[in-house]
């Protein structure tokens, strides 16, 4: 193994994500653990060098307060405390520092000093330490993995193409609901240029035959989300001798979804939503990285950049900009208008700032001229916003000049169009899709 490493165990403290940030920005290794790993378990991670006990508000647990396997502090690892009384730690402190000049002293001192850590941390390294994990966990087995296009199923699938090969067996299906040459640079990118053992499920007619009629954002997401795991299940099926399912859940998916010391913000559809009845063991080689880390991680395995930096898209794609009962030819109109917006966008590098741009198509249509006639088509609407974490946003004041050469160019190209919008809502009161 390649990377030393720190291990953060979590009692309790909010701030475990910002500690193990700031010991990797010190060139070190770290991740996350529950306080209540066992010291077997936590002797079989890799090069361990050093413990961080982070106590805090939450270290009570249904009532009762929480401490680490006591057998752990006889384990001969270094130990700094924070925020907790520990029966036989030296190092204790009763609070963390204030400020980032204070945070790196401290941890410093621990990680270099009494830990004897290298700073050996970097994309390379992590790679082949996951090379090697992934090798010894799944042996000669075979691997299954869904594969979206979405920034982190495409770096698991090219991080597990370098450690297994052929024994990763990638699905991808097209839902009908993907943005115009999606699903052709997965399979460009996967099949062509990294030889991926790639299936491909054109589903597209399934899937809008199941969302016939159907107009409620809910019930729609319901449907989408209900009948890709249905798709994916039929495939895993055909499959023999699968034993392991791959999945591209990251640090903050498992922060989110609630940890044993905090509650859940939403549930993550890669978080604890397995077909039962399906007995695969799980691989999920970024599970402890953020998301730059994950970008970071794709460019060193050789990944485009239109991947990496992929902008985010819901899971239920097109289908929640396909406002109300979609048919087929409001979806194109999406889907046309989508390419044509982003390819503004490329062109001026308005694509690297903008955190979010789309368009949607409402069900309902407007009066205009067209060639001299009078028309009765649907308004595109462009937006285009900017956030941290998605919680809130606001929009993006695009130039004049540029809107209305989009303007002009969906109305020229996209057929059963006649009217352009734009969105200024931000969020809240709007959310940043329409449904
Ligand atoms: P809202 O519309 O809730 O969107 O303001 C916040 C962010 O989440 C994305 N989004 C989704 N992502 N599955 C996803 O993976 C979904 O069902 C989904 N719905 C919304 C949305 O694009 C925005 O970035």
């Amino acid at each position: 193994m390649k990377q030393d490493m720190i291990v953060i165990l979590d009692l309790g403290g909010q701030n475990n994500t910002a500690i193990a940030r700031a010991v990797r920005s010190l060139g070190v290794y770290s991740e996350i653990h529950p306080h209540d790993i066992s010291r077997d378990n936590l002797s079989q991670l890799p090069n361990v060098k050093g413990i961080i006990i982070n106590g805090g508000k939450n270290n009570m647990v249904d009532g009762a307060a929480i401490d680490i396997d006591h057998s752990i502090y006889e384990a001969g690892y270094p130990l700094i405390a924070v925020a907790h009384e520990p029966a036989k730690c030296e190092n204790k402190r009763k609070s963390w520092p204030e400020t980032e000049e204070e945070t790196a002293t401290l941890l410093k001192d621990f990680i270099f000093h009494n830990c004897q850590a290298k700073p050996n941390w970097n994309m390379k390294n992590f790679v082949e330490d996951q090379v090697e994990l992934v090798k010894k966990q799944v042996g000669d087995k075979r691997v299954l993995l869904a594969l979206s296009g979405g920034v982190d199923s495409s770096v698991v699938a090219a991080l597990l193409i370098k450690a297994i090969g052929k024994q990763l067996i990638c699905v991808h299906v097209n839902h009908g609901l993907m943005r115009k040459g999606e699903s052709e640079t997965v399979l460009e990118v996967f099949k062509n240029q990294l030889d991926a053992n790639l299936i491909y499920v054109d589903a597209s007619e399934r899937f809008l035959k199941k969302l016939e009629n159907i107009s409620d954002p809910e019930q729609k997401r319901k449907i989408i989300g209900a009948e890709f795991i249905r798709v994916f299940e039929e495939e895993a099926r055909k499959l023999d001798g699968i034993e392991f399912l791959a999945q591209g859940t990251i640090y903050p998916d498992i922060v989110e979804s609630g940890t044993k010391t905090a509650s859940a913000v939403k549930a993550h559809h890669n978080v604890g939503g397995l077909p039962k009845d399906l007995n695969f063991s799980l691989v999920e080689p970024l599970y402890h990285l953020f998301k730059d880390e994950v970008r970071a991680c794709g460019l060193e395995l050789g990944l485009p950049n239109a991947m990496v930096y992929r902008q985010p898209f819901p899971g239920p794609g097109l289908g929640v900009r396909c406002l109300g009962a979609i048919t087929k030819e409001r979806l194109e109109a999406v889907r046309e208008s989508d390419a044509i917006l982003r390819e503004e966008f490329a062109k001026t590098g308005l694509d690297k700032k903008v955190w979010q741009y789309f368009t949607v198509v409402p069900d309902f249509k407007s009066v205009g001229v067209k060639n001299h006639a009078r028309s009765y088509e649907y308004p595109v609407i462009i937006r285009a916003i900017n956030t941290i974490d998605a919680m809130t946003a606001s929009i993006e004041q695009i130039d004049w000049p540029l809107l209305l050469k989009i303007t002009d160019r969906i109305l020229k190209e996209v057929p059963h169009v006649n009217r352009v919008c734009y969105d200024l809502s931000p969020k809240p009161c709007a959310t940043i899709e329409w449904e």
